[in-house]
């Protein structure tokens, strides 16, 4: 696993130029993406580099990490709506290859094809992460098993509390997510990591120094051949 520690602005700069050298050397590759606030400037920069013609995603296909339940794409909270704003509505990729986790109607049942569709399209080429205060990736909580594949999960309350700042009041913040499970997101070939903020500082020492443990669900990135860790100085704080 190799660790950077730099500034925000330098490890969005950083990450996107992967994600846009990717697509230039294999236009048709499945991407993986994140929601919340640590990826929003590394798609920032993506469409900065598309507006500025550098690189087209016409025939890119993506997959995103998870999705809250119960929320459909017009709710702005929901997943889907968040990357329709902050990425696919202002890039040339085509919305009928890029894919959400479903959260509505037969979600459980739709859950289950996940994998399978990730694996038909080739498997995801390169991956981004955020991570939670507690150490979950994606929406695994700590404790979910490590071959987990794409299913409901249920958020831990701190997750809830973290949450909590994108909605009006916390009972408004959904307690389940469909999420790509561990097993799921290690098949992925490329991994790159966001950590900052004080808030993450005990969630990258365990990525970083613990044991790999279902306790800090992140752990098991130790186990990935190609992972990289951005972390900025308040959440590289507490490794030693
Ligand atoms: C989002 C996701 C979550 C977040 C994590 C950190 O798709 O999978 O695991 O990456 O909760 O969230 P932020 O970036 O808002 O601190």
């Amino acid at each position: 696993m190799k660790v950077k520690i730099q500034s925000k602005e330098k490890m969005n700069a950083e990450i996107a130029k992967l994600y846009i050298d990717m697509v230039k050397e294999k236009p048709n590759c499945v991407l993986g993406f994140a929601t919340g606030s640590s990826p929003l400037g590394v798609y920032a920069k993506i469409i900065e580099a598309y507006q500025n013609g550098e690189v087209s995603f016409k025939d890119v296909t993506s997959f995103n990490l998870d999705e809250y339940v119960g929320l459909d794409e017009t709710n702005d909270q929901s997943y889907r709506y968040f990357m329709n704003h902050n990425l696919f509505d202002h890039i040339d990729i085509n919305k009928e290859n890029t894919h959400v986790p479903s959260g509505i109607g037969d979600y459980e049942e739709k859950a289950k094809e996940y994998d399978k569709l990730i694996e038909e399209k080739g498997g995801i080429d390169l991956q981004i992460l955020g991570i939670g205060s507690d150490g979950h990736i994606a929406f695994n909580e700590p404790n979910t098993p490590f071959d987990s594949l794409t299913h409901v999960a249920e958020l831990a309350s701190s997750t809830i509390q973290d949450n909590a700042r994108f909605f009006s009041s916390i009972d408004e913040v959904p307690t389940k997510a469909v999420t790509m499970g561990l097993a799921s997101i290690m098949k992925a070939k490329k991994i790159v990591l966001i950590a900052t903020g004080l808030n993450k500082a005990d969630a990258v020492k365990a990525l970083l120094e613990g044991l790999v443990t279902i306790k800090w669900p992140c752990s098991i990135l130790r186990n990935h051949p190609d992972v990289t860790v951005y972390v900025d100085h308040d959440a590289f704080s507490k490794v030693k």
